[in-house]
């Protein structure tokens, strides 16, 4: 890690003491009738890995752009390492900010080598200090031999390392990164991935990368900004996003989950066509909707269970069991190799754990009297 200085704080220095790398207030972008970004507020550590995650249309790219200067916020206000660079009568243009940016399709030039490409963002510098820099950021991303080559020389992974190189070149604040890994197959994205976080880890890079795969948002980033409808629902580490989603879009959006109905039985406990459950946090409400991971549901062969096995999805590695309860309602249950359930079958359902449950909107509480 940096040795702690002004500008690479260590990140051992209290919070309180050193600017995020970035700070989103209260942003607003309106297209005609469509409101794309409504309100967002977001906070990125420094030195942190943080995805912007959501469905398409929610407002991911436009949130990145107004980061980046490349499009102006009808209201709210964005720092960068404590600055403002927009909002309050001001307005950095993009090239001012200190930001690097890498497109979906990497907006590479294709008549200048990999070596000028990285180049293009390098002003100020002499030819020397220059040549270095771009030396040592094709080093960083693994493509130290291959700087004379033309970008339609390479392979899909290697141009968006090029693409990440010229980013990373001026030694920005914050790296912008939207859908970077969506032009790759799928068998390539895996490994690309891991290399681009190794890359942004290595550099202490704070950086943001939009996407709207949860799997790819909860396996690399650091922090996870979960966006719906131009707003933030959460922001949170992989893992508590995951096991204490704030809303119940985010259960249902990140990982996988099924919804049952349930009636508060206590302050932790909630009745359920498959049986009273434990919950996670106190309920108020008295009607709740109850999530259910495939992973937390166990099914035991049982003449007089509630369920019945209605469709076996077998993966080598584990498999997706389906199992229709009292209201017709469908639970996923994933358990691993053994085929020892097979359909028609009666089984008693159990919950690992405690689970989340949220008020139900559709069955509103009793008016208070
Ligand atoms: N220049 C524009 N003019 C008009 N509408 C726009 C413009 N840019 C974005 N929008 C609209 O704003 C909303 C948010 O778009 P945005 O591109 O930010 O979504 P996104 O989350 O990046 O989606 P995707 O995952 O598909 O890339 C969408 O409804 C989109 O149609
Ligand atoms: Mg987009």
């Amino acid at each position: 890690m940096a040795a702690a200085s002004p500008e690479h704080p260590s990140r051992e220095e209290p919070a309180s003491e050193v600017a995020p790398a970035l700070v989103c207030r209260g942003l607003d972008k309106r297209f005609g009738a469509t409101v794309a970004v409504d309100g967002v507020d977001l906070e990125v550590p420094r030195g942190s890995l943080t995805a912007l995650l959501g469905p398409s249309g929610c407002g991911k790219t436009t949130v990145l752009r107004m980061v980046a200067g490349l499009s102006t916020p009808d209201a709210g206000r964005i720092e960068i390492d404590g600055r403002i660079v927009t909002g309050r009568g001001v307005a950095v243009p993009p090239e001012k900010r200190n930001v690097g940016m890498v497109f979906q399709d990497y907006a590479l030039f294709p008549h200048l080598t990999v070596a000028r490409n990285v180049a293009y963002g390098l002003t100020g510098l002499s030819r020397s200090r220059r040549r270095a820099r771009v030396a040592e950021a094709l080093a960083l991303v693994g493509l130290a031999d291959l700087g004379h080559r033309l970008p339609t020389a390479l392979s899909g992974g290697q141009q968006q390392r090029v693409a990440l190189a010229r980013a990373l070149a001026p030694q920005p604040d914050l790296v912008l990164l939207d859908e970077p890994f969506s032009n790759l197959d799928a068998a390539l994205r895996t490994t690309v991935r891991e290399d681009v976080r190794a890359i942004l880890h290595a550099a202490d890079q704070t950086a943001v990368f939009v996407t709207h795969d949860q799997e790819e948002a909860l396996s690399l980033a650091d922090r996870v900004a979960v966006m719906r409808d131009g707003r933030v629902h959460q922001v949170a580490d992989p893992q508590t996003l995951y096991t204490r989603p704030a809303t119940r879009f985010v259960a249902e959006f990140v990982g996988e989950a099924d919804l049952v109905a349930g009636r508060r039985a206590g302050r932790y406990l909630v009745d359920t066509p498959i049986g009273r459950l434990a919950t996670a946090q106190a309920l108020d409400a008295e009607q709740v909707t109850v999530v259910i991971r495939p992973e937390a549901l166990r099914l035991r062969p049982d003449p007089q269970g509630a369920g019945e096995v209605v469709a076996i999805s077998y993966f080598g590695h584990d498999q997706l069991v389906q199992v229709e309860v009292a209201d017709g309602r469908l639970l996923r249950a994933r358990r691993g190799p053994r085929l020892d359930l097979e359909r028609g079958q009666r089984v008693r359902l159990e919950v690992d754990g405690p689970v989340i449950a949220f008020a139900d909107a559709r069955q509103p509480e009793p008016a208070a009297a």
